[in-house]
C-alpha cells in the first residue's frame, strides 16, 4: 500500500474520477478526502466485504445455471430410436436388467457394454425377454419385430456401448464357401457338430443348431459369444472370414445337411459314439469268433 494512486485501495476503476487531482465529486472523492480517519477504513472493509458477497452470489449463480448441465451427463440424450428402445426396455425387460441396464442380483446380469449386437441377437432370437430362469435361454418365436430389437438395441448401445453389427442384411456378401467351411471346421464343429446341427454341454447347456439362424444373428454369435461360446472378435476371425463362415453355413450346410448320408439324428458327437461303439464292438465278436474258429 505504497501507491498514492487512490484507485490501487479503492479497487474503483471508473477513468475519469480515478485519475490522481480530478477529485471532488463522488463516491471516490469522499473516500479519497477521508482516507486516514478510522471511519473510511471501517466503509473501506465494509465494501471490500460487499464486493466478496456479490462475487460469491455471482459464483453460486453461475454453478446453478451450468449444474443441470452437469447432472445432463449422467443420463445421455438419448436419439429418437434410443427413446424408443427405452420405451420397450421399461416395459419388458426392467424387471431382471434394473431401469438402468445396470442389472439385478439373482435376476439378471448387467447390459452395460454389452452392445447392440448382444440385444439384437438376443432378442431377435427369442431369448430375450427371457420367461423364466433356466440353465440357457433358448430361441424362441422373437416377441418383438426386426426393427423393435434394433431400437432396444440402440439403447442398450447408448446407455453403455459395445459391439455392434455392420449395417447390412446379407453378411454372407463375398463369402468363400470352401474356405469358411476351413474355418467352421477349425473354429465352431467342436460345438455345433461338423453338420451344424449342435450338441450338448455340460451342466445341462447345449450348443443350439445353427439352421434357423439369419446372418446377423451368426455374425452377433461370433462377435459377443453368447452363453458358453467364446467370442470370436475381429482379431481371431477378421470381418472377411466372418462373412465365409456365414457363406458356408446359410449355403453349404443349410442347402447340404447331411454330406455323409446317415445324419443319425444330428445329435452330434454322442451319437456318433454310440454308433461307432455298437457296429465296431459287434465287428470285434465276430472277428475273434472267427479267429477262434480257425485255430
Ligand atoms: C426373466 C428375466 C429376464 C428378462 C425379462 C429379460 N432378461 Fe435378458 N437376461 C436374463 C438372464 C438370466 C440372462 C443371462 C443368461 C443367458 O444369457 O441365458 C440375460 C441375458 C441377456 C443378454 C446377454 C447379455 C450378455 O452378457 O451378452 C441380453 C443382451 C439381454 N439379456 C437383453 C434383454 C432384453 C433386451 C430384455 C427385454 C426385451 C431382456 N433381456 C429381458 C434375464 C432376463
Ligand atoms: C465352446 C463351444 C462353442 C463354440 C466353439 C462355438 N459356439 Fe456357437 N454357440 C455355443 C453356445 C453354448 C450357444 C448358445 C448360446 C445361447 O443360447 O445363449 C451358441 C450359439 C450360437 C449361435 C446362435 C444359434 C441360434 O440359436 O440362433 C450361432 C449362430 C453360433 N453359435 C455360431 C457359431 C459359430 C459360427 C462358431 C465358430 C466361429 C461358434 N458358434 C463356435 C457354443 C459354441
Amino acid at each position: 500500500m505504497t501507491s498514492d494512486n487512490p484507485d490501487a485501495r479503492s479497487g474503483a476503476a471508473a477513468p475519469s474520477a480515478g485519475r490522481p487531482g480530478s477529485g471532488g465529486r463522488g463516491v471516490l472523492a469522499r473516500l479519497r478526502r477521508g482516507r486516514s480517519t478510522p471511519r473510511s477504513r471501517g466503509r473501506r472493509r465494509l465494501g471490500a466485504a460487499v464486493r466478496l458477497l456479490a462475487a460469491l452470489t455471482l459464483a453460486g449463480g453461475a454453478y446453478t445455471v451450468f449444474a443441470p448441465g452437469l447432472q445432463a451427463q449422467d443420463t445421455p440424450q438419448l436419439s429418437s430410436a434410443g427413446q424408443d428402445g427405452k420405451a420397450l426396455f421399461d416395459v419388458s425387460c426392467v424387471s431382471c436388467h434394473g431401469s438402468n441396464a445396470q442389472g439385478i442380483e439373482g435376476r439378471g446380469p448387467s447390459l452395460i457394454g454389452v452392445g447392440s449386437a448382444s440385444v439384437e441377437f438376443q432378442v431377435s432370437s427369442g431369448r430375450m425377454p427371457m420367461a423364466r430362469q433356466e440353465a440357457q435361454a433358448e430361441r424362441k418365436p422373437p416377441v418383438f419385430t426386426d426393427e423393435q430389437s434394433r431400437q432396444l438395441g440402440q439403447y442398450v448401445q447408448e446407455l453403455g456401448g459395445g459391439p455392434q453389427l455392420p449395417e447390412s442384411t446379407d453378411l454372407a456378401k463375398g463369402g468363400d464357401v470352401a474356405e469358411g467351411g476351413r474355418l467352421f471346421r477349425i473354429n465352431c464343429s467342436s460345438c455345433h457338430s461338423f453338420g451344424g446341427g449342435g450338441g450338448a454341454l455340460s451342466s445341462g447347456k447345449f450348443a443350439p443348431g445353427l439352421y434357423p439362424a439369419t446372418d446377423r444373428q451368426i455374425y452377433a454369435a461370433m462377435l459377443t459369444g453368447p452363453q458358453n461360446m467364446p467370442v470370436f472378435g475381429d482379431n481371431q476371425l477378421r470381418p472377411e472370414q466372418k462373412a465365409d463362415i456365414i457363406a458356408f453355413i446359410q449355403e453349404g450346410l443349410k442347402h447340404d445337411k447331411d454330406p455323409g448320408g446317415f445324419n443319425l439324428g444330428r445329435l452330434g458327437p454322442s451319437t456318433e459314439g454310440v454308433a461307432i461303439f455298437l457296429v465296431g464292438i459287434v465287428a470285434l465278436v465276430f472277428a475273434s469268433l472267427w479267429i477262434a474258429g480257425k485255430s
